[in-house]
């Protein structure tokens, strides 16, 4: 059987049930130790519509900004760009629940910050909760927002927003670190975070942490320990140039994409198409 038929067939049995409900924050965190949690990012409404079909939660990720932006990092996304992307990952998605980033700089000042900019993402949007970096020191910001109405997905662990303090995209393997990422977990739940995205930890931690805490944990790049599992859609699709270790690639788009652009560009050039079934024909 082909690769790509076994895909579908397993793409298939994924499916979630036809009229499912959507799925709310509570329902989320209740799944805390149970089947586990499909995430995944969406930046576009199309995107969105067919992660829909198998995802409890898609993310529109500040990955946008290197994604689909061609940025070198994260720290250029504005408040705009994710308000913008949130819009259109909400018109496409009707069953999963809808997360949007706080981009850099948009919280970190103070916490009534943190809510003029996170109600104006909830309100623009239509998004059910905002997801933010920061462990201990973001604790204060996550009671804040979580006791006025916005429900708040931590993001712990490698942090891309801290990149110029971290000296890059540092996994977190060394142990002598790991209390430091623990105590961050305790915090951000303590706070009142709904769930905690733990990127880049080795995978005893990312145990421990799971353990430790009554939130769903959703890793990436952080082992099968942990209750969910996130991938930016199109490192696993094969849209991305620069695979990092923990991406599985469940498809090669790139190359279909370019394998298609060049027949296209041939059959332009050796006027093959538009062929008589593409082109109108006189009433
Ligand atoms: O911005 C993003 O896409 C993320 C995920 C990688 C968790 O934060």
């Amino acid at each position: 059987m082909s690769t790509q038929s076994t895909l579908s067939k397993k793409a298939a049995h994924a499916e979630q049930p036809k009229g499912r409900k959507r799925m709310t924050v509570p329902d989320f965190s209740a799944r805390k130790g149970g089947e586990p949690l499909v995430c995944l990012t969406s930046y576009t409404a199309h995107v969105a519509r067919i992660c829909d079909e198998v995802s409890d939660l898609l993310l529109v990720g500040d990955s946008l900004g290197m994604v689909i932006h061609g940025m070198p990092n994260t720290l250029g996304v504005t408040l705009e760009h994710m308000i913008m992307h949130g819009q259109a990952v909400v018109r496409g998605a009707d069953k999963a629940l809808v997360v949007v980033d706080m981009p850099f700089g948009s919280f970190e000042e103070s916490t009534e910050v943190a809510f003029r900019n996170a109600s104006r993402v909830i309100k623009e949007t239509g998004c059910a909760a905002v997801k933010l970096e920061g462990g201990e020191e973001m604790a204060p910001t996550i009671r804040y927002l979580a006791r006025r109405g916005i429900p708040v997905m931590a993001h712990i662990g490698l942090m891309p927003q801290a990149m110029n303090t971290a000296g890059g995209f540092k996994a977190i393997r060394d142990e002598a670190h790991w209390d430091a990422v623990i105590a961050d977990a305790k915090a951000v739940e303590e706070a009142g975070a709904f769930s905690v995205v733990v990127e880049g930890v080795a995978e005893p931690l990312a145990a421990k942490i799971t353990e430790a805490i009554s939130i769903p944990t959703i890793g990436i790049g952080a082992s099968a320990a942990c209750d969910g599992q996130i991938l930016v859609f199109e490192d696993m699709i094969g849209l991305f140039p620069r695979v990092p270790t923990f991406v599985k690639r469940y498809g090669n788009m790139e190359e279909m994409m370019r394998a298609s652009v060049g027949v296209y560009a041939e059959e332009v050039k050796a006027r093959n198409f538009p062929g008589p079934e593409h082109t109108y024909k006189p009433k």
